[in-house]
């Protein structure tokens, strides 16, 4: 519900009050099925072995049904009544929301009908799980190293002071909580293989010749867990990131890509690193958090599909108040 209200703030500037709002539980049931259907292996198994297009028409079927329903309800319930609230009440130029702006180019010619409900649906894809996923990772970390969470808590005590609440504004000065945040993308990369590209013409690159129109896949996971390049991949090292040589998650380095890099890189990821710290961080400043009870460790055993990589199975982790 965090990070729905977070975006859907900054887009409709709506929230959702309760977690059995019915509006709320079908934009999660959508978005769930959307990413399940978008982990699954089903589509690429037509691009390698064309023969068995035939047998992907129930998945494809089920797709295009989803992303339907998606579209109309985000018409529906979030388009058109935003359209219906800003004719009784204009909003001033401060305190227009994205919506506004996407509506303004419609009003423009610079975008379509079409093209407003293909950017709302697809920022919600692309945001919300995403993020949740970084955050999973990084809190079942933070249980299963104890040091660690001690690390980053006294790092919050130094840099703010006991008790004073972590806001967004602070995070630059928070270099083990960023260090922390980074590990975690190193480790757990939440789009591991980043998006699918097509390259129009022809190429050479690295030697290679890359046909026109090739589908590419970059193993942006691999890069940042290449043993020739990161010691001791395998291990949750924060520290790693804190040595004199600056890498940062903008695409500046290309062993550490979690965002992409160029054109088509995250545009996300000046809202995703904020808010996975400011999340970290005000949990470990608040709580003391540990495995669920009887367990020694969260499991973190990681699924991956086509487009992610996320916790398997959710624990129920213990958050002590520190007081
Ligand atoms: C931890 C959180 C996030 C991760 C790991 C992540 C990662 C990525 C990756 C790997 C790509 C594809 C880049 C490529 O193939 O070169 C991407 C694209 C995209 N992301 Fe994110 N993202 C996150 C959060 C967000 C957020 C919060 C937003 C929106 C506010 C967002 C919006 C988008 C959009 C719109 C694209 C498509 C860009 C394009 O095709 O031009 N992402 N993201």
């Amino acid at each position: 519900m965090l990070m729905y209200n977070n975006m859907y703030r900054m887009i409709f500037n709506r929230r959702f009050e309760r977690v059995d709002d019915p509006l709320f539980v079908e934009l999660k049931r959508l978005n769930g099925e959307r990413s399940r259907l978008a982990q699954s292996f089903e589509y690429n198994y037509g691009d390698f072995i064309p023969i068995l297009w035939p047998f992907l028409r129930k998945y494809l079927e089920l797709c295009q049904k989803v992303k339907d329903e998606s579209l109309r309800l985000f018409n529906k319930h979030f388009v058109e009544e935003h359209k219906k609230l800003i004719r009784v009440n204009p909003p001033s130029h401060d305190e227009k929301c994205a919506i506004d702006h996407m509506l303004d180019a419609q009003k423009n010619g610079e975008i379509t009908e079409d093209n407003v409900l293909y950017i709302v649906e697809s920022i919600n894809v692309a945001a919300i799980q995403t993020t949740l996923w970084s955050m999973e990772w990084g809190l079942a970390e933070l249980v299963n190293k104890p040091d660690i969470q001690i690390k980053v808590r006294d790092e919050l005590n130094t840099v703010l002071g006991k008790g004073v609440p972590l806001t967004e504004p602070d995070v630059p000065r928070l270099p083990f909580l960023h260090a922390v945040v980074k590990e975690t993308m190193r480790l757990h990369m939440e789009i591991p293989l980043l998006v699918p590209h097509m390259n129009l013409h022809q190429a050479k690159l690295g030697g290679y010749d890359i046909p026109a129109e090739s589908k590419i896949l970059v193993n942006a996971w691999y890069l940042a867990n290449n043993p020739e390049w990161w010691e001791k991949p395998e291990v949750f090292n924060p520290e790693r990131f804190l040595g004199a040589e600056k890498i940062e998650a903008n695409g500046n380095d290309f062993r550490f890509l979690p965002f992409g890099v160029g054109r088509r890189s995250c545009p996300g990821i000046i809202l995703a690193i904020p808010i996975v710290s400011l999340v970290l961080g005000r949990l470990v400043q608040s709580f003391e958090l540990l495995p669920p009870p009887g367990q020694s460790k969260v499991d973190i055993t990681g699924k991956g599909g086509q487009f992610s990589l996320h916790i398997a199975k959710h624990s129920v982790v213990v958050c002590k108040p520190i007081t």
